[in-house]
């Protein structure tokens, strides 16, 4: 028998509003997810008209207080299964606290809290009460991320010795947050958006994909925040020199201000035996370069086990593609593949089984805290001159 579908309620979310539309999509990818319930916009008012106006029928609320509070007492299957948080940075720890301390498993977007505290806070709720919780970034979602990680972790690149991380982009090179832009007008203001603008917003983005890709975590930085338009409080540039936990090197750097640079994130490699390249505006394609052999162009979906050259290719990994080669692949099938992998946890949980929220599918909430506590030392360097800090 088909399973029922898990309910999704939305926290932020409303008329106007960004990255709830790819997660949208993402649940409804599949058809074993599908959004019932949410809580839209702060004034409450707003919250309910915006409900009502929803493409298709879902229970709104004024508020996320109530949205928590009510479907929390709605009986199984027909209350939410998980709650899906797009509020903006500052409000993300207060509801993720109540949906885990009233037994709502919670995918959260990134940055996951805009405190280190917050964070703590969020670890430990989600250890004492064993439940389900990701972090949206989106990109180890994609394919070949995936691949990319496999390939690293083979050994095939050798030991890892330098990896550059970068996320670049142009859009706040000017005054947007003056031209009506809200998604501007928050990612400035450090009350919402935290201590670091672009650091926060992007430089997590690359730091995960380099944790991600390799499996190495970063033990200190050396961070410039730099703010090159005039009259913000916030770095729109960010720039960290990191020393990893195998003695290798990395940069880790973000931009808002690199104009004609859209959303390109990207991380290489540099092992000793060789290097890997994977870019997020082309994520159909993982680069391999080995000295004295020619470059391999690796497509998804046109990987083979046994080629003569790769070995031991995961099965999982393998059968995950579902669209033929050239048939590109990309933001909103990450997202959808995040969700996919989120779903089969919440399902473990519901059913009282073990679940394994183990960092490979997707962000968890220790991920979520190093990215915050990346922040917080960038930050510190920062203030210092550049000085090593430990993370
Ligand atoms: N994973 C990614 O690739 C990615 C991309 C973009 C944004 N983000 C993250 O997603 C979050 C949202 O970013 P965005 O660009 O979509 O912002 P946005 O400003 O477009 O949308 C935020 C929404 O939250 C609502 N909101 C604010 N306070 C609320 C409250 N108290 N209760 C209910 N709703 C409330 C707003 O009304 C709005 O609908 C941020 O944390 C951002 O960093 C992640």
């Amino acid at each position: 028998m088909s399973p029922r579908p898990l309910n999704v309620g939305l926290i932020g979310g409303g008329a106007g509003a960004f990255i709830v539309h790819p997660h949208e999509r993402a649940i409804h990818f599949d058809g074993t997810r599908r959004v019932t319930a949410a809580a839209l916009h702060p004034d409450p008012k707003i919250a309910m008209q915006e409900a009502a106006n929803w493409p298709y029928p879902i229970r709104g609320y004024p508020s996320y207080d109530d949205m928590i509070k009510t479907e929390a007492k709605r009986p199984l299957g027909e209350r939410i299964d998980y709650a899906l948080i797009v509020t903006p940075n500052h409000v993300h720890f207060d509801p993720a606290l109540k949906c885990l301390a009233a037994g709502i498993p919670v995918f959260c977007e990134k940055p996951m809290t805009v405190t280190l505290d917050e964070a703590d806070q969020l670890v430990a709720a989600v250890r004492q009460h064993k439940i389900p919780f990701g972090v949206a970034h989106t990109y180890l979602g994609c394919w070949t991320s995936r691949f990319a990680r496999f390939i690293v972790r083979s050994g095939l690149l050798g030991d890892v010795r330098w990896v550059d991380a970068y996320y670049l982009q142009g859009w706040l090179a000017d005054r947007t947050e003056d031209q009506g832009v809200v998604q501007a007008e928050w990612r400035v203001d450090p009350k919402r958006a935290g201590a670091s603008c672009c650091g926060g917003d992007i430089g997590t983005h690359a730091l995960m994909q380099l944790r991600y890709v390799t499996g190495l975590d970063v033990k200190r930085v050396s961070a410039r925040l730099e703010t090159f338009v005039r009259g913000r409080q916030l770095d729109d540039h960010f720039t960290t020199y990191c020393e990893l936990s195998n003695g290798g090197k990395a940069l880790v750097r973000a931009t808002q201000i690199a104009i004609g640079h859209k959303n390109d994130l990207g991380i290489e490699v540099n092992g000793t035996k060789g290097s890997l390249v994977w870019v997020q505006e082309t994520p159909e394609q993982v680069i391999i370069r080995l000295p004295s052999q020619p470059d391999r162009t690796y497509w998804r979906a046109a990987v083979v086990a046994n080629d003569g050259f790769l070995k031991d290719l995961p099965a999982d990994l393998m059968a995950e593609p579902n669209i033929p080669q050239g048939h590109p692949e990309a933001f909103h099938d990450a997202f959808a593949r995040l969700h996919r992998c989120f779903e089969q946890d919440v399902r473990a949980y519901l059913d009282k089984k073990p679940f394994n929220c183990d960092g490979s599918k997707y962000a968890t909430v220790a991920d979520g805290r190093t990215g915050i506590a990346f922040i917080a030392a960038a930050v510190k360097s920062h203030e210092q001159d550049g000085a090593w800090v430990e993370m």
